[in-house]
């Protein structure tokens, strides 16, 4: 069956973002300069996604803001010859169909993902969490539905994480069956490392079978009191099996400070405007 619709969730408190997220959604917070939902939402239309659904929260209110087509200020960059600038937000003006819905209580997670039920529908779809950005030659859903329409089920995205970080992550336990391809055995939400049932963590990229939203309901709250998707997977992977692919690219962290600034240097090096004299900058600063 086709994937034809990813859900973003963007509905967290951003803790780990504090103090700016006490008034800026992080989803917003600029990467060079688009916002990181942007990223997830390109990431998602050029996998060959048709619709995507976006699960807010109070108080977020200007993501969809963000995404509201601009034509006055679109007409005043024309007449004033801006055609570059002008064409950029044509592009995104002509995004395709995005659909909100809202997580009326912040209960984690798996239960933002329950929210787009609705929205979904009886169809698989993918997942993609906006903190995790990605550079890839491929992105990265589009790798992951490759293996999707091999196995025909569920797939999670997943990366060799350090010990010290692999209690911030949802931990595999594999089994391989071809090189950079796994057989989900078991799921732990955030394990403490000496209980890890590996080093790969799922970052932040899923695509699940419809038969996750009956798991999220029977998901007891678990890690940090909330309903965790990690643990829904487990529960589906019960009665389905579900794979796992380390994909290829580099993955950036922005949800923290830390990775955040990372991916500002390393994009930003890339980057074809402003690369070489970041570097020169760079240079000089160090
Ligand atoms: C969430 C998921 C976790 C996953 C991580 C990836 O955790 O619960 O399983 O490994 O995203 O970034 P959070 O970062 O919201 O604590």
């Amino acid at each position: 069956m086709e994937v034809r619709k990813a859900v973003i969730p963007a509905a967290g408190w951003g803790t780990r973002f504090l103090p700016v997220t006490r008034a800026y959604p992080k989803e917003l917070l600029p990467l060079i300069n688009k916002p990181l939902i942007q990223y997830a939402v390109e990431e998602a239309i050029n996998s060959g996604i048709k619709e995507i659904i976006i699960v807010i929260a109070e108080g977020k209110y200007s993501i969809p803001d963000y995404f509201k087509p601009a034509p006055e200020l679109r007409a005043l960059l024309r007449a004033r010859g801006e055609n570059k600038l002008a064409d950029t937000l044509e592009r995104l003006d002509n995004q395709n169909d995005i659909k909100y819905v809202t997580q009326p209580e912040r209960l984690g997670l798996g239960n933002a993902v329950l929210m787009a039920q609705k929205a979904v529908g009886d169809e698989p779809f993918a997942v993609i969490l906006p903190d995790d950005v990605v550079d890839a030659r491929e992105p990265v859903i589009a790798q992951m539905l490759k293996i999707f329409k091999t196995y025909g089920t569920s797939v999670v995205g997943v990366e060799c994480i350090d010990t010290e970080e692999i209690h911030r992550y949802g931990v595999i336990r594999p089994e391989t069956v071809s090189p950079r391809v796994h057989k989900v055995l078991a799921l732990v939400e955030k394990p403490a490392p000496e209980v890890a049932p590996s080093h790969l963590g799922i970052v932040g990229r899923y695509i699940l079978t419809p038969q996750i939203f009956p798991a999220i309901e029977a998901t007891q709250p678990g890690s940090g009191g909330e309903i965790q998707l990690t643990d829904a997977a487990a529960l589906l992977l019960q009665s389905q099996p579900i794979y796992a692919l380390e994909f290829a690219g580099q993955r950036f962290d922005t949800g923290n400070p830390q990775g955040w600034l990372e991916a500002q240097i390393a994009m930003g090096l890339k980057h074809p405007e402003f690369g070489d004299s970041l570097r020169e900058k760079l240079r000089r600063m160090i």
